[in-house]
């Protein structure tokens, strides 16, 4: 009895022991480890507001932001000047700490970068493929994105990008234009109807995610109406139980605070890939009974180019199903909000200064002529339109930030970032900063965009709408003829006033989004 006696104890204090080193592994990787890294930042001069465990700065930036929800900006006083609106913390922070601080997501201590000239300095050390993305987000947008190219680094990011990149290629995607112009077709059709049964105000935003959702669905797979529809309405719900949620990341268990939630994007993940994994199954065996006519679409084109990358018909340094599956993902979300908000924040600035919305107009006509049959081969002539882009770009860029994390201790002058640095690109900072634009940096003047593709910014790093480096936004060239045949069809049949409704309170929400949509008054040019 008492050997059992002394036995039972000796297990219970080895559980004790176990369990002490434990809690002080997990309290050295969630607070001492980040704080050693942040007094090495801090060293070097680099400070910031103050984190309390665990939820790091979470609570402010969270005040802060309802603090902005109740006071946002309203239409009769509406501005470009969108910084502090749209990131009220980084703006008082940048106040006290300058343009590089450390700020705290729950455990995660994050370099701000909000200086193009530390970027470039810190970016010349690096080569594309020793960047890292924040394991913070990675996790947390798994479900979405997988190791999708926007996801994965190292070796993996280079096999991946050799093997997207060319998809993307101007040619391959030209075959993809007559999709895009029926999708707009359909969405011109909806509108006329609304229009003519008395009610002219549409909320583009919504309509646009909608038709871009639909475009992205058919461009991918090819696949017509109802089946696009499927794919795009259970993307969207997962992005949205993701989003939606009062979100903790970075915390200790944040996933866990809201557990129904994180269950449902796992099962909703789950159900997507199954079916995704279905259609490119289906496709590839449908491919090797009928080599000659593969489908022109980007999953085509991508399977395609796997196919080059096959060793002897063996996998090689080709993705695996599982790869295509999260690459499919990945166009999915990284494209299609994005583009979406590039053309509705462009109708909104179109209908705030109608001068533009003439001209576009005059170039269309001028060089498409007036038909809704797009010659996709005329859309390089559309110079305003591109300008026109480039400027809404910088004042709403879709994407308001670019992340990293470091792989390796980077220099930057005299200051060491250290390995495993979290880094936040504060983009919508730098687009409105007068000190590189000057000081109608916060108009809207498409003309600086003219003899220069950099806007006249005076840094180079100072714009950055599709990223930086050899990670820039692969899909670029889809969204710029996306943007025009959209637009163009848009412009050609209908005009754009501001609705007294329209309440203007750009917010983030994974992208750069109008909080309460975006109703426009929408009148139609001739009889539709
Ligand atoms: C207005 C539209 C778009 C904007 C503003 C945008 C913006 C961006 C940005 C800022 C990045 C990060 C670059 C970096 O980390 O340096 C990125 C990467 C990426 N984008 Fe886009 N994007 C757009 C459209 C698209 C489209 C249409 C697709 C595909 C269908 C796409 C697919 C990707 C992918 C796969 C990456 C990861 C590239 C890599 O890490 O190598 N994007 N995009």
């Amino acid at each position: 009895m008492e050997f059992l006696g002394v036995s039972g104890a000796l297990v219970a204090l080895v559980a004790a022991f176990c369990l002490l080193i434990l809690l002080l592994i997990l309290i050295f990787c969630w607070w001492v480890s980040p704080i050693l890294k942040q007094k090495k930042l801090k060293r070097c001069g680099i400070g910031g507001p103050t984190p309390s465990f665990p939820l790091g700065n979470i609570k402010e930036m969270k005040r802060k932001n309802s603090n902005n929800i109740h006071s946002s900006i309203v239409s009769s006083n509406l501005t470009h000047d969108i910084h502090s609106n749209v990131f009220p913390y980084f703006s008082t922070w940048q106040k006290s700490h300058g343009k590089v601080f450390v700020y705290w997501l729950g455990t995660e201590p994050f370099l701000y970068v909000a200086d193009p000239e530390f970027l470039k300095k810190m970016s010349s050390e690096v080569i594309a493929k020793r960047w890292g993305k924040p394991s913070v987000f990675r996790n947390d947008r798994d479900p979405m994105f997988g190791s999708g190219l926007v996801m994965v680094e190292g070796d993996d990011w280079v096999r991946h990008r050799n093997i997207v990149a060319p998809a993307f290629n101007p040619l391959n995607i030209k075959v993809l234009a007559s999709m895009m112009v029926e999708s707009t077709n359909k969405m011109i059709e909806r509108w006329a109807t609304q229009i003519n049964s008395g009610n002219p105000e549409i909320d583009v935003e919504r309509e646009v995610i909608a038709t871009a959702g639909e475009i992205i669905a058919r461009t991918i797979f090819s696949m017509k109406d109802n089946n696009a529809r499927d794919v795009f309405d259970k993307l969207r719900a997962l992005q949205m139980t993701l989003f939606k949620t009062n979100r903790y990341v970075g915390v200790p268990f944040g996933k866990y605070f809201d557990f129904k939630k994180t269950l449902e994007a796992k099962k909703l993940g789950k159900e997507i890939d199954e079916l995704l994994l279905s259609i490119i199954e289906a496709r590839n065996k449908n491919n090797s009974l009928n080599k000659e006519n593969s489908q022109q679409d980007l999953l085509g084109m991508l399977l395609q180019e796997n196919q080059h990358k096959k060793v002897d018909g063996k996998v090689g340094k080709a993705l695996t199903m599982r790869e295509v599956v999260d690459e499919c993902k990945t166009f999915f979300f990284g494209g299609h909000e994005t583009t979406a908000l590039a053309i509705s924040w462009t109708l909104l600035v179109l209908a705030l200064h109608e001068d533009w919305q003439n001209q576009l107009r005059d170039e269309i006509r001028e060089v498409v002529g007036n038909n809704n049959m797009l010659d996709v081969t005329m859309l390089s002539g559309l110079k305003k339109m591109k300008w026109v882009m480039n400027e809404v770009l910088r004042l709403y860029p879709p994407a308001p930030n670019v992340q990293r994390q470091a792989r390796d201790d980077i220099k930057v002058d005299n200051l060491t970032v250290p390995n495993g640095t979290n880094i936040w690109i504060d983009v919508v900072a730098m687009h409105h900063d007068t000190e590189l634009w000057g000081k109608d940096a916060n108009e809207f003047r498409p003309e600086r965009f003219k003899d220069d593709v950099n806007g006249g910014c005076n840094h180079r790093m100072g714009y950055l709408s599709f990223g930086f480096g050899g990670r820039m936004c692969v899909g670029r060239n889809l969204t710029y003829m996306e943007y025009k045949i959209v637009l163009t069809l848009l412009l050609s049949n209908f005009s754009f006033k501001v609705s007294p409704a329209y309440n203007h309170s750009p917010s983030v929400m994974l992208s750069l989004r109008p909080t309460y949509g975006l109703p426009l008054i929408v009148q139609p040019l001739q009889q539709i």
